[in-house]
């Protein structure tokens, strides 16, 4: 038979050490997350606008969830949408429907109808305007978006 005195000295220990695997092991899940975090990704539809809004040559802008802005055009019957966000230095490009490119003012920044950069600063690093991918089911155009969440 155990003393009185030492089983509960021994319960003592065993609680302090279930307390401190507890603090310990909540200190290492969190180091984990911390270290390795799980980033989830979520693709999402939206409705852009009717392909009659949007014939040959035209642009429209539209401000998808999250704020961006994205540039739908219709270049040779291909519709695309486009960041309207320079990746030079970040000011806002246009499209100029009689020359069928994107435009961006602040450096003369070109870029063609594929967002691929022809001319000025954004051409000679090699850079592009982002594209989202769209889609077209029936008149209904489509973009797809895909979020961190
Ligand atoms: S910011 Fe567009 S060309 Fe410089």
């Amino acid at each position: 038979m155990i003393p009185r005195q030492a089983r509960r000295s021994l319960l003592r220990w065993v609680a302090l050490g279930f307390a401190l695997l507890a603090s310990y092991g909540t200190g290492a899940a969190y180091a984990v997350r911390f270290l390795f975090p799980t980033r989830r990704r979520r693709e999402r539809r939206v409705f852009a606008c009717f392909t009659s809004s949007l014939p040959p040559g035209a642009s429209l802008k539209r401000r998808a969830p999250g704020g961006r802005e994205v540039l739908l055009t219709n270049a040779a019957g291909e519709i695309r949408a486009l960041s309207n966000i320079c990746p030079h230095l970040g000011c806002t490009v246009h499209w100029e429907e009689h020359e069928s490119r994107f435009f961006c003012p602040c450096h003369q920044g070109v870029f063609a109808p594929d967002g691929i950069a022809i001319s000025g600063p954004p051409a000679k690093a090699g850079q592009r305007l982002e594209r989202f991918p769209v889609s077209v089911e029936g008149e209904a155009v489509f973009l797809h978006l895909t979020e961190e969440v």
